[in-house]
């Protein structure tokens, strides 16, 4: 996989500018969702670069997220005449980065794309690191490539038009990166008030943040190994997700993570030792400004069974990612429905 150009533009025209010319695009497509068309695109449509660009605009939403939307662009692409030398430019969240990159990575067996990410989460995971794709029989980013886009700039401008519960939600992966990195990056994070978002101080944190992501893709683009590091708090975040979803009480990606990692913490200090104290800080933090999510005993066989079907097991045991402490990744670690109740218990007791 071709390493990935990360930028953190002074002037985002200059630079996207250059990002195309970098390519020698014969077309331009912009491909946006009914949110950023709105809200983001006006920033940007003025752009001289942008002038001759075909727009394609797609629902919002991870309920988009489909063959159908994929096909739609593909069909845009094909009648505007799109060839095998055009470039997509992906402008909005997760949802758009990720099937636009899959879409330009299937017109014509690939097609040149960028990304432009405009939501925290999108920012700070989905749009770096070539996890390209869509949801596929009711199970989330079950078809999909690994391919980098040509070049991802990430204008943190772009947070001034979301909502404090997506803010949270991208911090969420934040967080992640702190405990995976070092004790300093995660002490900046637990220490800053999401409430009154800094954003000079927050696009620091994002530049560290996507940093951390970088170093570990570059490592293991395919995630064989040191990638799983990016799945601390998703094994049961994702659980936790998915009953909400069956439970029609929808929770963003980054709450579920948030939880998850609660949970996963928990089993990191009690199988790997991971100390007691950071545990109670991060906690803390996230029952600040996350809240909680409710739920009893009788639902943990629901949530074991959800984990049984993470698609990052193998041979049918659930995989977690743990720490020891901060930074001290240990992949591949596994726990039993006892542990992992126990976890819940913890989550309960202390937030719900
Ligand atoms: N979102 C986790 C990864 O990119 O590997």
């Amino acid at each position: 996989m071709n390493k990935q150009s990360v930028i953190f533009p002074e002037a985002l025209e200059t630079s996207l500018q250059q990002a195309i010319e970098s390519c020698y695009p014969d077309k331009l497509f912009i491909l946006t969702d009914q949110t950023t068309r709105h809200l983001c695109w006006p920033a940007i449509q003025s752009f001289a670069c942008l002038k001759t660009a075909g727009h394609i605009t797609i629902g919002a939403g991870d309920e988009y997220k489909t063959l159908d939307t994929l096909a739609h662009v593909w069909q845009e692409l094909g009648r505007a005449g799109a060839t095998r030398h055009s470039m997509l430019i992906n402008l909005g969240g997760g949802m758009v980065t990720d099937l636009g990159g899959f879409a330009a990575s299937t017109f014509k067996r690939g097609i040149a794309f960028l990304n432009v990410p405009t939501t925290l989460l999108a920012m700070v995971d989905a749009s770096v690191g070539g996890k390209t794709g869509i949801n596929f029989n009711g199970l989330k980013n079950e078809i999909g490539v690994f391919n980098t886009a040509s070049s991802v700039l990430i204008d943190t401008h772009f947070l001034q038009t979301l909502d404090s519960q997506n803010l949270c939600s991208g911090y969420a992966e934040m967080l992640k990166h702190g405990l995976i990195s070092n004790e300093r990056h995660w002490a900046e994070l637990i220490n800053f008030d999401l409430r009154q978002a800094d954003l000079p101080r927050l696009q620091q944190m994002v530049a560290t943040s996507v940093a951390v992501k970088e170093r570990i893709v570059e490592n293991d683009p395919l995630e064989q190994g040191l990638r799983k590091a990016l799945n601390l708090g998703h094994t049961v975040g994702h659980a936790i997700e998915s009953l909400a979803l069956a439970e029609q009480r929808p929770v963003l990606h980054g709450y579920a993570v948030a939880w998850g990692l609660i949970c996963e913490l928990y089993l990191s200090h009690t199988k790997a030792g991971f100390p007691i104290d950071r545990l109670r800080r991060t906690q803390q933090f996230i029952r600040d400004n996350y809240g909680t999510f409710l739920f009893d005993c009788k639902q943990y066989d629901r949530l074991y069974e959800f984990m049984t079907h993470d698609k990052k097991n193998t041979a049918g045991t659930i995989n977690f990612t743990l720490l020891g402490n901060i930074g001290d990744i240990r992949i591949n670690q596994h726990a039993t429905r006892e542990e992992i109740f126990e976890a819940l218990d913890f989550f309960r007791e202390t937030i719900g």
